[in-house]
């Protein structure tokens, strides 16, 4: 990237502002209000279409020049976007094949915004024009410091449209991954239920079939929408690059967002943002494990695993946890977060207003998780149109809302960039995820839940995480954690072993390596290409209904008893040993976790045995653990740690009191254990 014009050695913070939804002599008291509060950067026009461009070829410039120059003036960097996530009405009606189909086959309508089908060659055209345009006009602008594409990809389930442009382009795709029908036939396994092709025409999207479609079909349908929305972002990028040179260009992530590729879609880019909100993310997205209590204690903060497992996944989106992970180089060069909640959002199912505190807390987690750049959401509250219920640092009346106090009392020179120095790899793949969830084989497992279940295992340990692709480059990391890698290739096996024998750990868990990357199971059943390394092969695999529990009993170093629930599977033996085995039920006296050499497999959900399993396995790697009370989490980057807590109440840790949602940075020696760490 090129942000060197943009260097700096400590966290900077940002915000999103709409001079489109103001009247004009709003930026330049916006701008100024933006400096005095120590922000550096401000995102612009990410949905200005429709007054960018109100008639067909006719542009007006005037507004958007008037607030890049007034945001300029005050010395604030401006982030532009390619406005697409809005078509404008006009272009729509001219062009209703630009919408897209939801998975019942319905035309997606105008009226709201990501109206668009990735697909289809006449977006694409305007896509391309209006991202010509707006480089051209302010490419070379000095306030210009980047580009973000678009806005959030996949936002409103838009990331696969069932119909119109991308059913006509499946078949064509199919045939390129492909060549013959015979192929295509073959690697979905067709000849079940005669669902055998005899013409690529006759291939649809995997929607509306009378009972569960093919899962193989789906996994190729995502990973075919997937490639859409990296071509469709490519063909901006290179305009970008062309028109704005010596500028970053880069794109806002969604949490947890699943609808494709994100590794794949990030390498044309310089670094990667995302868009962070806490509160919203429990509420929608917390996994089981997660549950009333915990919901209750965190509504006012968000969980701060979730919100660190995101920091962690974005980190190491491009480079495999390399960029700030564990070269040192620490150059600031993203990721960002390029929305950060700071105050209520909208669209949660409820939308608490958070806690004091809670806005500097999110951005000194996002720092510490290797953020270099925190850009609040938004300047000032709508008054108009969907979003008036959401905060922004500004009332709906202009004046300073709860989060813009704390924002102002941020010290930013207390956040110096730097590596985040994680010795702990957890494994991540968006086609492990496709193929996982498409048949979870039991109501309320899916693959983030067993993921994220791994995640604050190690985060309950004190431990920092890079969350990297399942492909990425393993060296260097003394332990890797591969949750929910249930599609496992020859090649992915190959490198796994080449970590292992090169002395890494490596801790699975259940239905890894279940499936080929076609998605039919292993042959020779799961481990497949892993077996020789794991030692075993499965046995059985049981799927407990929530009042079921399936008792797990440990030897030696993983003695005690732990009670399972959702999953468990057991395994034949062919050089592993067995650690635990079942107690009663139907796996009675079966292998439940297995280890040989440095590998080893948790067949069971527990919180306690994963628990149990990786703090044995962390010490031996020679990783120290710090061990740290609910909703008291540490981090470290840059030779600081931050200890944060997360709580409505205060804790007494490691000697220190630390008030209700806050926060304390200190110092790290590297290598020297801190205060109260242990061996494991
Ligand atoms: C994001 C989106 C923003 C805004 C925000 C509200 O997902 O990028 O445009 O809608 O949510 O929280």
């Amino acid at each position: 990237m090129t942000q060197a014009d943009v260097s700096f050695s400590h966290l900077l913070l940002g915000t999103c502002d709409y001079p489109e939804h103001v009247p004009q002599d709003r930026p330049p008291v916006y701008a100024r209000m933006q400096r005095e509060l120590g922000l550096s950067f401000v995102r612009l026009a990410e949905f200005a279409w429709s007054r960018l461009e109100p008639l067909p070829g006719t542009f007006e410039w005037g507004w958007l020049d008037d607030a890049v120059e007034a945001y300029h003036a005050e010395g604030l960097r401006v982030v532009l976007c390619t406005p697409t996530p809005t078509p404008p009405a006009w272009l729509i009606r001219a062009h209703p094949e630009i919408l897209a189909f939801d998975d019942q086959g319905r035309v997606r309508e105008f009226g709201s915004r990501r109206h668009y089908d990735f697909a289809s060659p006449v977006f694409r055209e305007h896509s391309r024009r209006i991202t010509r345009a707006i480089a051209e006009r302010y490419g070379q602008h000095p306030a210009v410091a980047g580009w973000q594409t678009d806005n959030e990809f996949g936002c409103h389930a838009t990331s696969r449209s069932y119909g119109g442009a991308s059913a006509a382009r499946f078949p064509e795709w199919l045939r390129e991954k492909y060549g013959t029908l015979d192929a295509l036939n073959a690697a979905w396994g067709n000849v079940f239920w005669s669902m055998e092709y005899t013409d690529w025409a006759q291939v649809r999207p995997p929607i509306l079939t009378v009972t569960e479609v093919n899962p193989s079909h789906v996994l190729d349908y995502n990973r075919f929408a997937s490639d859409m929305i990296r071509e469709f972002q490519a063909e901006q990028v290179e305009l970008l690059r062309e028109l704005s040179p010596g500028r970053f260009v880069t794109h806002n992530f969604m949490i947890f967002e699943s609808g494709f590729d994100h590794y794949d879609v990030a390498r044309g880019l310089d670094f990667v943002t995302w868009d962070n909100y806490p509160t919203g993310m429990l509420e929608l997205f917390a996994p089981p494990g997660i549950g009333e209590d915990l919901r209750t204690r965190y509504a006012r903060t968000g969980h701060p695993d979730l919100v660190g497992f995101n920091h962690d996944l974005y980190r190491g989106l491009l480079s495999g946890g390399e960029r700030l992970g564990r070269d040192g180089a620490g150059t600031p060069d993203g990721p960002w977060v390029m929305e950060q909640q700071c105050g209520q959002v909208n669209w949660a199912p409820y939308n608490p207003m958070p806690a004091d505190g809670a806005v500097a807390l999110w951005t000194a987690q996002a720092w510490a998780h290797g953020a270099d750049v925190v850009s609040y959401f938004r300047w000032r509250a709508a008054t108009m149109a969907q979003e008036v219920m959401h905060s922004g640092l500004l009332r709906h009346d202009e004046t300073p809302d709860r989060g813009f106090a704390e924002v102002a009392a941020l010290d930013q020179t207390a956040f110096p960039v730097g590596p985040v120095p994680a010795r702990v790899a957890l494994l991540h793949d968006y086609e492990s995820l496709w193929i996982y969830d498409q048949q979870p084989h039991a109501q309320g497992l899916n693959y983030w839940t067993q993921t994220v279940t791994y995640y604050m295992a190690l985060r309950r340990l004190g431990i920092d995480v890079d969350v990297i692709h399942a492909d990425a480059d393993l060296s260097g990391y003394a332990v890797v954690v591969a949750p929910a890698i249930t599609l496992v290739s020859a090649g992915r096996a190959a490198r796994w072993t080449d970590a292992v024998n090169a002395g890494a750990q490596l801790v699975c868990g259940p239905r890894t390596a279940f499936r080929t990357p076609g998605g039919e199971t292993w042959s020779d059943g799961q481990f497949g290409p892993l077996s020789e390394l794991v030692g075993a092969r499965l046995l059985q695999y049981d799927s407990l209904r929530p009042t079921l529990r399936q008792t797990v009993s440990g030897a030696g170093d993983l003695s005690g008893t732990f009670e399972a629930s959702t999953w468990a599977e057991s395994y034949r033996l062919s050089g592993a040993q067995a650690l635990a085995h079942y107690r009663g039920g139907p796996l009675d006296g079966q292998a439940a976790v297995i280890r040989r050499g440095n590998v080893t497999v948790i067949g069971a959900h527990s919180d306690a045995l994963i628990g149990a399993v990786l703090e044995g396995v962390l010490g031996e790697a020679g990783v120290p653990v710090l061990p740290v009370p609910e909703g008291v989490r540490v981090s470290r980057r840059a030779g600081q740690l931050l200890v944060q807590n997360w709580n409505p109440e205060p804790v007494e840790w490691n000697g220190t009191t630390l008030p209700p949602v806050s926060f304390v940075v200190r110092p790290v020696e590297a290598g020297q254990p801190l205060e109260g760490e242990q061996d494991a």
